[in-house]
């Protein structure tokens, strides 16, 4: 069953995703070399409790810490550890709260100091997945529709969408109904409607799709051993249109307004063209 929102729940659903998204800016401009991830944990579980709100995934299945912490080729669900941040890395936080009754969910990748040209544009290309999969979180459109934009977008840049790992509804519940893959045709699934809550979060190899989870049980990584990138919005489809909650600023939501309206125009497209009439 999907649980539909009304504009009053989804106004209460502000505080914790307007929390995640707080927090991840903290997160993102303490992110640097010699910082270790257990570091960035500690601080992402006092500032969910001092604002009043309970660490989302701490204790979820048995998950030990406050926030996922992914470092270049582990896909998701890393553990924070000791483990020092080097410059050129890549890292992907995930954060969820709990405050005021509902959850809030979202991710980053963020760059350690400079990092490869190969490696930047995995996250560009990556968190425009991201927004041109917001941009179908619209009323009559299908679930598919998300997906389908997030694989038509990764895959004309080159790059792989993970199958394993898929996105979720949100709200009293961190995760709910419906699933949302990376992936598919568009045109399939639940229809959506106003008032559903959706956690979409594509993960994007700079390789192959495929991904294994280490002796940990947690740690997903790519098999092949090559770069991966995660961007999560909370969104709240509404009657006029996608709402990203997780936004801070509306920088967010202009993209998803820019993703929406833009004609597909693939990076590798445009550079043969370039080539062509050089
Ligand atoms: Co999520």
């Amino acid at each position: 069953m999907i649980v539909c929102k009304s504009e009053a729940e989804i106004a209460r659903m502000r505080a914790a995703n307007r929390l995640v998204a707080d927090l991840l800016a903290e997160l993102r401009s303490a992110v640097a070399p010699g910082v270790t991830t257990a570091e960035l944990d500690t601080l992402a579980e006092a500032r969910i409790r001092g604002a009043g709100g309970v660490p989302a995934f701490k204790g979820y299945r048995g998950y030990p810490a406050t926030i996922c912490a992914s470092v270049n080729d582990q896909v998701i669900h890393g553990i924070p550890s000791q483990r020092a941040l080097a410059a050129g890395d890549i890292l992907s936080i995930d954060v969820g709260a709990l405050l005021d009754g509902f959850y809030g969910d979202a991710a980053i990748t963020v760059p350690v100091g400079a990092v490869s040209e190969q490696a930047a544009r995995l996250l560009q290309v990556t968190e425009e997945s991201l927004y041109r999969a917001i941009a179908q979180a619209r009323v009559g459109n299908r679930v598919s529709d998300i997906g389908s934009a997030v694989q038509r977008h990764v895959e004309a840049n080159g790059f792989s969408v993970v199958r394993e790992f898929v996105g979720h509804g949100i709200g009293q519940a961190m995760h709910e109904e419906p699933q949302i893959p990376n992936f598919g045709e568009p045109g399939h699934g639940p229809r959506l409607s106003e008032g559903m809550v959706l956690a979409i979060e594509p993960m994007v190899n700079q390789g192959q799709p495929a991904v294994r989870v280490l002796a940990d049980g947690w740690t997903a990584v790519t098999r092949d051993g090559s770069l991966s990138a995660h961007f999560e919005h909370t969104v709240a489809v509404t009657r006029s249109g996608p709402v990203v909650l997780t936004d801070r600023d509306g920088s967010g939501q202009a993209r998803v307004a820019a993703a929406g309206i833009r004609p597909e125009a693939p990076r590798n497209v445009e550079s043969r063209w370039r080539k062509r009439t050089r």
